[in-house]
């Protein structure tokens, strides 16, 4: 059976393209969807992608993953990346391999960039490659699929 990641983002994403380009690109989350998907192919795996702006639905997709037979997880939260102590309990809760994404550095920002609440329930951050940080998180929880026993 295929490996299958769901890619979650949070938001404000869906305005990607037009939101603050200087900081977070031209392309469209769309356009971001579609490079994961193509390089999901060439890895063997699939793909499913989703966007909301509001926490619960977050929550909510986070905690039905593992049900929904997801292996790995992509996770960009946006602005609760810094705040939500209710998607770190998810990524806690649903304990599969998780991956934190952003388009930007959130650590050459603002301050109150700097503080990740998620990032305690990830194996890894990929930030600052605009949306090539997609597909290198994508490529990075790939491999670590690939070796179980280093998120056991
Ligand atoms: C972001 C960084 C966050 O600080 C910000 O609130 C976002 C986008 C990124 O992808 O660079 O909405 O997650």
């Amino acid at each position: 059976m295929t490996t299958r990641i769901l890619c979650i983002s949070g938001p404000n994403l869906q305005l990607l393209g037009t939101r603050e380009p200087e900081v977070y690109g031209r392309e469209t989350l769309a356009d971001v969807h579609a490079r994961l998907e193509k390089r999901a192919r060439a890895l063997g795996v699939t793909v499913e992608a989703r966007q909301s702006n509001h926490e619960g639905a977050l929550v909510d997709w986070i905690g039905g993953a593992r049900e929904g037979g997801f292996a790995g997880l992509l996770v960009n939260p946006g602005a609760y990346t810094h705040t939500s102590i209710a998607i770190l309990d998810a990524l806690r809760a649903v304990a599969l391999p998780c991956v934190e994404v952003h388009l930007s550095n959130p650590d050459g920002r603002e301050p109150f960039r700097r503080r990740s609440y998620v990032a305690r329930a990830c194996i890894g951050r990929v930030a600052g490659f605009g949306a090539d940080s997609y597909e290198l998180a994508l490529d990075g929880l790939v491999r670590s699929l690939a070796r179980p026993r280093s998120h056991a």
